[in-house]
């Protein structure tokens, strides 16, 4: 990217692919081809064909479009469009089905005719799929084939539901889902087996068909998919590879989804870099890496037969590289994540004064606090810093009906067993409340508190296990999240106001927080933009001079050594405590999918590979051998 001075990465790279500072910016683009598109068709009084999406990715884009439509006049009414793909086996009012998707994101809010919106029937009786999905393609074909294509991608290289093993040739059909896209789905249907195995979906050659194709992608979580469809051979194992066919396919996509191409990733393979000590770093670990070699023996043929000859004339020779890299590895280690008091700080990653610090350890959701930095948590209490743990939102959405229909059961029996009439009387309104909203309702205000409060106990009980008092520990209740549901939340400024006023009462010498790099729609990542803002509205206030900022990683996800500047070694009994505290949370065994499942496929506990791997990583460089590391990054407020 930026500290390419050439274009050689262009060789590598199959598929025009830009690189956007943010999603909305994407979008813009996206929507500017839409909107000059709408606008010719109707000039020639002809409809314009839209082939679009559901998922995460493209509501910003809808959201654009709708804005467009209020404030400057677009109108839909010449618009025909066909959405890729359905679940099969869900009729279009469950609140999961692409139909409804698709009504509540965009066709309801704009002046679409309703004749002209085609989704694949997700109901149609086994023994007329197949009519049914010729008669999609027919339909197509009818309407002039598609104009623009909007594509998302999923985990398994996913474009529409064709899943690996897709060929290029394939029709609307019905499909298996993958076990991953299963598990990605999970959360929305609160667990996996509630996931149709089947769907509906346009082929790769129905894809393939339209004259131009936008796919895009936002977060960390698509980077590695991202760069094999565009660098990779196309093969029915990533079927977005074959994208690479089309003549006029663009990815638009955020940094965090491009994090994995070659020239973001490796750039000095793929031209002259600019060596800032940030990429020197990045390419040494990586040599280290590479050669399968401690830092320490990396030798002058190493730097120079990969890409990095130009490196060494630089700085020298590779034996003072070599130390100047393994001591600034080392300096990110430290036993006191709240800085160590009367110790010389020179070569910390946190400052010794003040002591005790006012450490704000900031969690999307109940959770992620002990999943992503238990260890670093309990240190933090017990060397006497003064923690407060502030979950920004309830969490309730992720809790099922099973979990709520448990507790409300108890309560029956305790009134009942109490003969108080009051709680008889609480308990019962519950119990209605559940049974009426049934499989496919929006759980009701009554039944979405008495979920959240489930999860202040989960959080409770794991709080116990790090010695953290509960009078320790604020539930903001973020609006945005109550009023919400996933894929719709929409923050504003009360979200930014209840964090600002958390703030100003803290006054934080220093915030751990997360969402840096994820989907700009999810939970972590709106979490993370409400930070941003709430910092860029106390930039007067003088804390703010004196906070450090430590980004964790959200489950499923870690920093890579060259990214850390905090690395907080967990013994093996504290890791073993941590992972008992994350146990607490029992409503949330099947929920997440980056919360993953080990061997056994039972268990939420990816967090022990996770920070094993981080451990066995700064051994392989030469450092110290720990059992397991929770790592941070420091934030530059001003970025
Ligand atoms: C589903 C859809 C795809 C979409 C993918 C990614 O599998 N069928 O069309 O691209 O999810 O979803 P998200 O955008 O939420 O990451």
């Amino acid at each position: 990217m930026r500290q390419v001075l050439n274009l050689e990465f262009a060789q590598r790279e199959h598929i025009p692919t830009t690189i956007y500072t943010s999603s909305d910016q994407a979008c813009a683009r996206v929507a500017d081809a839409i909107c000059e598109l709408i606008t010719a068709r109707k000039a020639a009084g002809k409809p314009a064909v839209l082939g679009l999406a559901t998922g995460s990715t493209p509501v910003r884009l809808y959201r654009e479009l709708i804005r467009r439509h209020r404030e400057e006049g677009l109108s839909f009414a010449n618009v025909i469009i066909f959405n890729l793909d359905e679940y099969y086996g869900l009729i279009p009012e469950h609140p999961q089905s692409y139909r409804r998707f698709m009504q509540e994101q965009l066709f309801n809010l704009v002046d679409l005719k309703p004749e002209n919106c085609h989704l694949p029937d997700g109901d149609v009786p086994r023994e007329d799929v197949l009519a049914s999905c010729h008669a999609y393609e027919e339909a197509i074909t009818e309407a002039g084939g598609i104009d623009i294509q909007i594509l998302g991608i999923g985990r398994t290289g996913h474009i529409g539901f064709n899943e690996p093993g897709s060929t290029p040739d394939s029709r609307t059909r019905l499909i298996t889902l993958d076990s991953l896209t299963r598990r990605d789905a999970a959360r929305d249907f609160l667990g996996e087996k509630n996931v149709p195995r089947h769907a509906i979906t346009m082929g790769v050659a129905t894809i393939l068909n339209a004259r131009k194709i936008f796919l895009l992608a936002w977060g960390e979580a698509k980077a590695e998919v991202i760069a094999q469809a565009v660098e990779g051979q196309q093969t029915e194992a990533i079927p977005a590879s074959f994208l690479q066919k089309h003549p006029d396919c663009v990815f638009c996509i955020d940094e965090a989804a491009a994090s994995h191409l070659t020239r973001v990733r490796h750039p000095w393979l793929v031209g002259m870099v600019e060596w800032s000590p940030a990429m020197i770093r990045k390419a040494v670990l990586w040599l280290s890496r590479k050669t399968g070699k401690p830092l320490l023996k990396l030798i002058e043929e190493d730097y120079s037969e990969n890409g990095m000859a130009d490196l060494l004339t630089e700085k020298g020779s590779a034996y003072e590289l070599n130390i100047e890299m393994f001591n600034t590895a080392q300096h990110t280690i430290t036993g006191w994540p709240g800085g160590k008091p009367n110790a010389d700080d020179s070569h910390r990653p946190e400052r010794a004064k003040p002591f005790p610090k006012r450490s704000l350890i900031l969690s999307p959701e109940p959770l992620d606090d002990i999943y992503c930095m238990g260890g670093t948590l309990h240190r933090l209490v017990n060397q006497n810093n003064d923690v407060t743990v502030a979950y920004l939102t309830s969490g309730n959405l992720a809790v099922p009906d099973s979990e709520a229909r448990r507790v409300i059961e108890l309560m029956l029996e305790l009134g009942e067993k109490r003969e108080s009439a009051d709680d008889l009387k609480f308990a019962r309104l519950l119990d209605r409340k559940l049974r009426e909203k049934g499989d496919f309702g929006d759980d009701p205000a009554e039944i979405r508190q008495l979920k959240g409060l489930i999860r202040r106990t989960e959080s409770r009980s794991s709080a116990r296990l790090l010695d953290t008092d509960s009078k320790r520990l604020r539930f903001l209740d973020l609006p945005f999240y109550e009023n919400g549901r996933y894929r719709s939340f929409q923050p504003d400024e009360s979200d930014v106001e209840r964090l600002i006023e958390l703030l100003r009462e803290i006054r934080p010498h220093q915030i751990f927080a997360t969402g840096f790099g994820n989907d700009p729609l999810s939970v972590p990542g709106l979490c993370f933009e409400i930070l941003r803002s709430a910092l860029a509205a106390s930039q007067s206030e003088p804390w703010v001079n004196d906070c450090h900022i430590w980004l964790y990683r959200g489950p499923g996800m870690e920093w890579e050594t060259h990214e850390i500047d905090m690395a907080v070694p967990l013994s093996p009994d504290e890791f073993e405590n941590k992972i008992q505290g994350i146990y607490q949370h029992q409503t949330q065994r099947n929920q997440s999918p980056n919360l993953g499942k080990d061997g056994d496929g039972n268990t939420w506990n990816l967090a022990s590979k996770f920070n094993r791997a981080t451990a066995s990583a700064y051994d392989a460089l030469g450092l110290a051998e720990y059992e397991a590391i929770e790592a941070f990054k420091r934030l530059d407020i001003n970025r």
